[in-house]
């Protein structure tokens, strides 16, 4: 009698339980998008991808983002690159820690640095995964502006790190203006406190001084074309200017070939997608955490010229880009033209609770636009 009591009560228990796979993943679980709310992973747990990326590959989406910790000090590197994979993007998969702080206080990734918008591409020549992020020494804040490079066999990891650099050094832009080759003028030198950057954004010719170490890389990413060139995008020139630089074969290294776009335009959060033939660009102001109204831009070309297309927000809170800030535009497998906006609604007072803002590109008068939705999901491509 006793035996039969605790076999129902197991299969009551079994019961009970979320409908599982033979893998541990939760199986149509979700099957909506629901900004600004807790995603949970395969384990119940918030997903931990701050500022990440996807890459795609054979039905499967990886997604790569910050690991944050509790309060404030989880907005400094205390673990490292989390991945989580997905085949319908509604239901995610832990996979671990993909690239792992070092616990030695010699290595650029020792725990406690500065390790942001880190982003995965797959190199076809090399058959290698390759991680770049945006990487600050620890305790030394953002004057850093470097970028980590990392690679591995496969994708979930576990990633190695290979160096810290600075963008482009010993290179040129290929719209280098003869100002920049020369000195610093006097006038400008005495006067550098107070320089308004959009006035006079090479008045300060960070570009002439930052030369040889190369230039400043804080909030950046990475863009594959079609034709499989890498390209890097970041904040530069003290987040005055975007430069945009082609990556060598490998992804493993800058070509030196490199435009500055959007001079004294002053933005963060870059990111781009490809659509019939013309590249978009959507980037934010630059007010720390704290969120600002998105900007867009069209180019026929990654070089330029970009022509702003102004806030692509157009619902209640498009002041604030909904109250987040971009970090990616997720091409969807099989589904033409369709494009996610990822944005990060930060929250910098407990760092791990920020949440993912992701929402359907849509296209209007030659322009993206982001409307909002409490609730959506990939019907709205069909
Ligand atoms: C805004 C950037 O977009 C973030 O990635 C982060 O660097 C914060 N600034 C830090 O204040």
């Amino acid at each position: 009698m006793k035996r039969i009591f605790l076999a129902a009560s197991l299969w009551a228990w079994i019961l009970c339980q979320p409908l599982e796979a033979q893998n541990g993943e939760i199986k149509n679980q979700l099957k909506s998008f629901t900004p600004g709310a807790l995603w949970k992973d395969n384990n119940g747990v918030h997903i931990n991808a701050h500022g990440g990326g996807i890459l795609y590959e054979k039905g499967t989406y990886y997604w790569f983002g910050e690991h944050k910790t509790e309060g404030k000090g989880g907005n400094v590197a205390q673990v490292g690159v989390h991945c989580y994979s997905s085949t319908d993007l509604y239901n995610w998969t832990d996979q671990g820690i993909a690239l792992s702080v070092s616990n030695d206080p010699t290595s650029d990734i020792v725990k406690g640095c500065i390790l942001e918008r880190p982003k995965v591409i797959y190199n076809r020549k090399t058959e290698k995964y390759v991680m770049w992020f945006h990487l600050e020494p620890k305790g030394k804040g953002y004057g850093g502006a470097l970028v980590g490079i990392a690679q591995a066999d496969k994708v979930t990891g576990p990633y190695t790190f290979i160096r810290s650099t600075r963008a482009t050094p010993q290179s040129w832009p290929v719209n280098v203006l003869d100002l920049h080759k020369r000195p610093v003028p006097e006038k400008y030198r005495a006067e550098r406190a107070n320089l308004n950057p959009t006035e006079h954004p090479d008045s300060v010719n960070t570009l002439g001084r930052d030369f040889e170490k190369g230039q400043h890389s804080r909030d950046m990413t990475l863009f594959v074309d079609d034709d499989g060139k890498a390209y890097h995008i970041c904040s530069s020139e003290s987040n005055s200017v975007i430069h945009i630089a082609e990556l060598t074969d490998d992804y493993l290294d800058f070509t030196g070939k490199w435009v500055r776009a959007f001079v004294g335009r002053r933005m963060e959060a870059p990111a781009i997608f490809k659509k019939n033939g013309l590249y978009y660009f959507m980037g934010s102001g630059c007010t720390g955490w704290r969120p600002n109204e998105a900007r867009s831009a069209v180019a026929p070309s990654i070089w330029g010229p970009w022509t702003e297309l102004g806030n692509p927000c157009v619902d209640a809170d498009k002041e604030t880009t909904y109250r987040s800030q971009s970090t990616y535009f997720l091409p969807v497998a099989g589904k033409k033209d369709a494009i996610i906006y990822m944005g990060d609604r930060w929250t910098p007072e407990n760092a791990i609770d920020g949440r993912y803002i992701w929402l359907p590109v849509e296209f209007k008068d030659g322009k993206f636009i982001l409307h909002w939705y409490d609730e959506w999901d990939l019907s709205v491509f069909d």
